[in-house]
């Protein structure tokens, strides 16, 4: 809306005199200038979206959870969380130390299953399947996590430790079909050019940076629907880091993933939608340039400028 003025009040300034002139001009800006520009607490505006989930359709959606509430003992750390992760992109979660950022990623991955303290309860949908019904083993063939601390199995090969899926599940494959997926997946995982002349080295020879890539291929080598991260990169060096969120930013492209991270910068380079929880709630959660440019809680805004965290 652009106001309009009284011509005649203007005429009847004395330009000579320096803060009438001022007022002159400051009265002719107030013509032209939009209501928008004007008022810069309208233009700054928090946005309405709390939670983007409702935007995804169905057909856009690779994991729907529903009311997700974990309890350790008597102690809620997940309050009803009501979050749909999308079939395209990484979405990165964040939120202060102890706020439930691994209990949630280790509800869905079904991590929680033997602790007899713990009581998880809410739906999760995987596509089209409710995988609360699957055993905890189904569920981790189709969702494969990546934990902090790298964790190749230390009596196995690099060799065998991309195989270890299909070795653990007991399923056949021949020489042809290992050697194949091996490489494959060793390469999809930015890996194969640092360990092609040592595949029969124990996976735990490796450095940090190598070892997390090759959990990274682990996973792939199951050809899981989503990728779970949990801060995949805390114990790297900036190299090793880039690394991984090169690799990261490649395999987005193929494949789902949910990652928690500390890291708000690294938030901002590579995720495409980012969650914020806090004390067991998730307090926002929208496109990642629109949660760092503008955030709609006053919480994700202070934690992003570093006010708490
Ligand atoms: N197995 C468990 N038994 C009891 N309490 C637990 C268990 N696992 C986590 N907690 C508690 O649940 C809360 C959330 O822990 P969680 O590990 O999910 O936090 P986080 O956000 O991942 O923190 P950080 O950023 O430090 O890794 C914490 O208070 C933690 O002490
Ligand atoms: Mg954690």
């Amino acid at each position: 809306m652009i106001e309009t003025s009284t011509p005649n009040k203007l005429s009847n300034l004395n330009k000579k005199d320096p803060s009438q002139k001022q007022a002159a001009v400051f009265h002719k800006m107030k013509r032209l200038k939009p209501l928008s520009i004007r008022k810069p607490s309208i233009a700054k505006k928090r946005p309405q979206i709390k939670n983007i989930s409702q935007q995804f359709s169905h057909a856009e959606t690779i994991l729907s959870i529903t009311d997700l509430c974990v309890y350790f003992s008597a102690t809620k750390v997940l309050k009803n969380i009501n979050i749909n992760f999308p079939k395209k992109g990484l979405v990165a979660i964040m939120g202060p130390s102890g706020c439930g950022k691994s209990t949630l990623i280790r509800a869905i991955n079904r991590m929680h299953e033997l602790d007899q303290s713990t009581n998880v309860t809410g739906k999760l949908m995987l596509g089209n399947q409710d995988i609360t019904t699957l055993p905890a083993m189904a569920v981790r063939q189709r969702i494969g996590m990546v934990f902090q601390r790298p964790n190749p199995f230390p009596n196995m090969t690099i060799f065998q430790n991309v195989l270890s899926g299909y070795i653990l599940t007991g399923m056949r494959l021949n020489k042809k079909q290992k050697n194949e997926i091996v490489i494959e997946n060793l390469k999809k995982a930015f890996l194969w050019d640092e360990v092609k002349d040592r595949l029969h080295e124990r996976g735990t020879f490796l450095s940090g940076g190598q070892q997390q890539r090759l959990c990274i291929a682990r996973s792939l080598a199951m050809q899981v629907d989503v990728l779970l991260l949990d801060e995949p990169t805390s114990a790297l060096d900036p190299i090793a880091t880039t690394r991984i969120e090169n690799l990261l930013q490649t395999l987005k492209k193929e494949i789902p993933i949910i990652m928690v991270t500390h890291n708000t910068a690294q938030a901002s380079r590579i995720s495409d939608y980012t969650a914020f929880l806090y004390l067991g709630e998730l307090i926002e959660y929208n496109k990642t340039k629109i949660m760092f440019t503008v955030p709609s809680d006053k919480r994700t805004e202070a934690y992003l400028m570093g006010r708490f965290g």
